[in-house]
């Protein structure tokens, strides 16, 4: 059911891979709800070729951009205010990649110039599309930029190895540009931290079914799925949310403020006995 809640506004969404990325979920959302918007990702995610399809639903302009390149998000941003007749209302920058957990290198064995690789990636990427939109004056005042997080920003999780610490620095470049750019032009920054999901990123971390399951089991509310996420994404670049600013927002059935459940404390008396 749409509501009209994009209606008129102007995006751009990074980060499309193929069916199952959450940022594919968004842009379906955002064009339900009236939204118009330019989707963009990495060159190697374009020979894959899937984000034709959805630029083709979504009746989207596709523009190449490798987030870690100012050069290119300065195009990004030039063009897609030019495609889109008018500054930014919103951006989505659902982006991660961490070659150490690619290439299975536990987090006492990193290979730092992949560390960097990591947080350039998965976190500065994100400071580096504000700077742009910044200095361009691209954004339209109460304009919304949010970046997608995980937990394990501020709770170990095994496996998650590097991109851990990518996603504190996220989750803390949202709060200090978010106080910037609240104060120069009433834009709003923040983080939603959002539940395992299988996706591309989402396999590629160790273990990651038998976490999804253990999130399932301890979450009052269950997991959060992608087209879940996609609808809190679009309340939050909507005129709904536009004081929230500087915020990590827990997007996860209320696993973060449980400690056990009876699903978990059941399986393990059937397993004692
Ligand atoms: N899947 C999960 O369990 C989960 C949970 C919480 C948060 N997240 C976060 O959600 C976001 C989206 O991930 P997803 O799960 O939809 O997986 P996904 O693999 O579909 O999306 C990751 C995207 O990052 C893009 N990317 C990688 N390097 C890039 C670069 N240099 N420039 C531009 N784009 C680049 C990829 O091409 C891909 O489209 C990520 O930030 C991820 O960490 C995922």
């Amino acid at each position: 059911m749409s509501y009209g809640l994009l209606k008129g506004k102007r995006g751009i969404i990074f980060g499309a891979l193929d069916e199952n990325s959450i940022a594919w979920k968004v842009a379906l959302k955002a064009k339900e709800e009236g939204a118009t918007f330019t989707l963009t990702n990495a060159p190697i995610a374009m020979r894959l070729g899937e984000i034709k399809k959805l630029a083709e639903e979504c009746q989207a302009e596709v523009i190449t951009a490798d987030a870690t390149s100012t050069e290119d998000l300065e195009n990004l941003i030039t063009k897609s205010i030019e495609v889109l007749g008018g500054k930014i209302d919103f951006i989505l920058h659902s982006i991660g990649m961490s070659p150490n957990i690619r290439k299975d290198k536990e987090y006492g064995d990193l290979n730092y110039e992949w560390y960097l690789k990591t947080l350039d990636v998965s976190a500065l990427s994100f400071h580096k599309i504000m700077q742009v939109a910044e200095k361009k004056d691209a954004i339209n005042e109460y304009g919304s930029i949010l970046a997608l997080s995980y937990i394990a920003a501020q709770r170990v999780m095994p496996g998650y190895s590097d991109m851990a610490d990518a996603k504190a620095t996220l989750e803390s470049i949202a709060r200090s540009y978010g106080y910037r750019y609240g104060k120069l032009k009433n834009v709003r920054v923040n983080t939603i931290s959002q539940s395992p999901t299988l996706t591309t990123a989402g396999k590629g971390i160790d273990g990651f079914d038998v976490f999804l399951n253990f999130a399932e089991d301890i979450s009052p509310l269950g997991n959060a799925s992608a087209e879940e996420c996609a609808d809190y994404c679009i309340v939050m670049f909507s005129d709904l949310t536009k004081k929230v600013t500087m915020q990590n927002l827990m997007h996860d059935g209320g696993f973060s403020s449980t400690t056990i459940s009876e699903t978990i404390i059941d399986k393990f008396y059937s397993v004692k006995k």
